[in-house]
């Protein structure tokens, strides 16, 4: 079968792979009916996340049709059709029966202590083949596979395998309730989806902060105030449109590749020199040159921004991705502002649930994000697109040739 192999820092190609077999009692096979790229996977290839093994397939986003169980399957068939939470989880072990997947601690093969498991990630997370392709082993089957109702298309569900989920659990995670303020720093799809979760959890306003129009533009038309970055000092600004406070909860779904300003009012010479330092410091693996998977040059500016936006006593949540060798954080302003924070990879298997709710009752579309479709043969060329944040570039949805 076709699938999107890594095949080292900067470089990914298409290539011919063996079909996925099920390998434990509890695994299944799928056929990938749509897949997306992600900005995780972005993070891999520009060596900000690192200890991807050679030969992986990429991808952790994708709705399938089961084609096999294994014998200790119980709640799919072969025909079903299913959305793939991003996260692998046993749906057993102490941590996944209080519904925490992503702290399971038994998928990853190494060992509970290891953190998150998921499709298409580094070593640490268990290197497992990832769903960009044109079929997929799924482990613990029962638990990483949800049926989609009919009335959910396959590209609605396709949201639903992580950046839906992940946007609720931000809005979730930071307190967002009935009148609040809250700001959504990046509008990539993780932001976009951030923004409409807030709005349902009853944000009075949300702003949204990042640097490219096309984005900016589509917080706006979700009802968002949107924050150009090298405009205004984003900071200045929540504290001005909130009466001095700031706002209630700020989620950062931006992450380790976060860049700093380059002109307008918050640049700032000890930016440029932290940042330096920084750039040198975390990721040492990052791709430092080239037009094309260039890692940010603030990998600390949107945690700092947060720190100092957010009220006192406020809530900052992140979901943008940090690597376990990012160690700086302001927890000097923390204490001082009396701030909560909540930092997490996504338990799909919670969020799925509320957010096909979320679409029955408000008839939303997550899928209207998709701005470009693609075959998965395309998948190189649509990364390179994504990676630069071209205009019309907000996410891919790449679909199998008919097998
Ligand atoms: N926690 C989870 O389980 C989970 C799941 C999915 C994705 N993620 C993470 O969410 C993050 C966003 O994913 P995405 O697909 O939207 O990625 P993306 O790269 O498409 O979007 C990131 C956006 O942030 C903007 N940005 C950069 N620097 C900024 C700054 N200083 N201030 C404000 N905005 C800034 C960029 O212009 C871009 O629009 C990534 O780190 C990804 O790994 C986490
Ligand atoms: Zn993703
Ligand atoms: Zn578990």
């Amino acid at each position: 079968m076709k699938a999107v192999i890594f095949h080292g820092v900067g470089h990914i190609i298409i290539d011919e792979v063996d079909d996925p077999k099920i390998e434990a009692s509890t695994d299944a096979v799928i056929k990938i009916v749509t897949s997306s790229i992600c900005g995780t996977d972005l993070h891999m290839l520009r060596g900000t996340m690192t200890g991807m093994r050679y030969g992986t397939i990429l991808g952790h986003e994708a709705v399938g049709i089961v084609e096999k169980v294994g014998p200790n399957v119980e709640s799919v068939k072969p025909g079903d059709r299913v959305v793939v939470c991003s996260t692998i989880a046993c749906g057993d072990c102490v941590y996944c029966q209080a519904k925490e997947f992503a702290s399971c601690d038994r998928a990853n093969p190494n060992g509970p202590d290891a953190g998150t498991a998921f499709f298409g990630g580094p070593e640490s997370t268990g290197s497992f083949n990832g769903l960009q392709a044109e079929r997929a082993r799924i482990p613990y089957a029962d638990a990483v596979l949800v049926k989609l109702p009919k009335e959910v298309s396959d590209a609605d569900g396709l949201l639903c395998s992580d950046i839906f989920p992940t946007g609720y659990m931000g809005a979730e995670m930071a307190d967002v309730k009935e009148g609040d303020s809250v700001a959504v720093f990046g509008c990539g799809p993780v932001g976009q989806m951030a923004i409409a979760a807030a709005f349902h959890l009853g944000a009075k306003e949300v702003f949204a902060i990042d640097v490219v129009a096309d984005r900016l533009k589509v917080a706006k038309q979700q009802g968002a105030i949107p924050i150009n970055f090298e405009k205004v000092d984003p900071v200045e600004q929540l504290r001005k449109r909130t009466n001095g406070f700031g706002p209630d909860g700020v989620i950062d779904a931006v992450g380790i590749d976060a860049q700093r300003p380059h002109k307008g009012p918050a640049t700032s010479i000890v930016g440029v020199m932290e940042t330096m330092l920084e750039k040198t410091a975390g990721a040492p693996f990052a791709v430092l040159t080239g037009n094309h998977w260039q890692k940010g040059d603030g990998p600390q500016q949107v945690l700092q921004w947060c720190v100092d936006s957010v009220r006192k006593s406020g809530v900052v949540s992140i979901i943008g991705v940090y690597p376990e060798t990012e160690e700086t954080f302001p927890i000097g302003r923390v204490m001082s502002k009396a701030l909560t924070v909540r930092a997490a990879n996504c338990s799909h298997r919670k969020y799925i649930p509320k957010c096909l709710k979320m679409m029955e009752e408000t008839h939303f579309k997550p899928s209207t994000i998709l701005t470009v479709f693609e075959g998965l043969e395309n998948a190189v060329d649509c990364y390179k697109h994504f990676d630069k944040r071209e205009p019309g570039w907000l996410k891919v949805e790449l679909t199998p040739d008919e097998q």
